[in-house]
């Protein structure tokens, strides 16, 4: 059973940018690509980086503490030091909100 988790609105997560938002017990970054908008666990899987405060280039983004890179589609490592995935949220774009289906 999956219930609806409405993460914020799309006009709170400009073009190229990526939002912190808490909800229930996660923590995730909201990334928004050319209007597409990809989610994430926001905590690096290397250390205590927020992947909401890394560069964002395309769908890579760049942690900011030693730089290990994620691709935001998939989570897939794609630059070291990093080597677990980040866990990612098919995100619907339901009435204008970001909206992600959780178990
Ligand atoms: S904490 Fe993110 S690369 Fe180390």
């Amino acid at each position: 059973m999956t219930s609806p988790l409405v993460l914020c609105d799309v006009r709170d997560v400009a073009e190229g940018t990526a939002l912190e938002v808490e909800a229930g017990d996660l923590l995730l970054a909201v990334f928004n690509v050319d209007g597409t908008f990809h989610v994430t666990d926001n905590n690096c899987t290397h250390g205590p980086g927020l992947l909401s405060e890394g560069n964002l280039d395309g769908t890579v983004v760049e942690c900011d503490f030693h730089g290990g890179q994620f691709d935001i589609r998939t989570g897939a490592v794609v630059g070291p030091p990093c080597v677990v995935p980040v866990k990612t949220y098919p995100a619907v774009i339901d009435g204008g909100k970001v909206v992600i289906y959780t178990e």
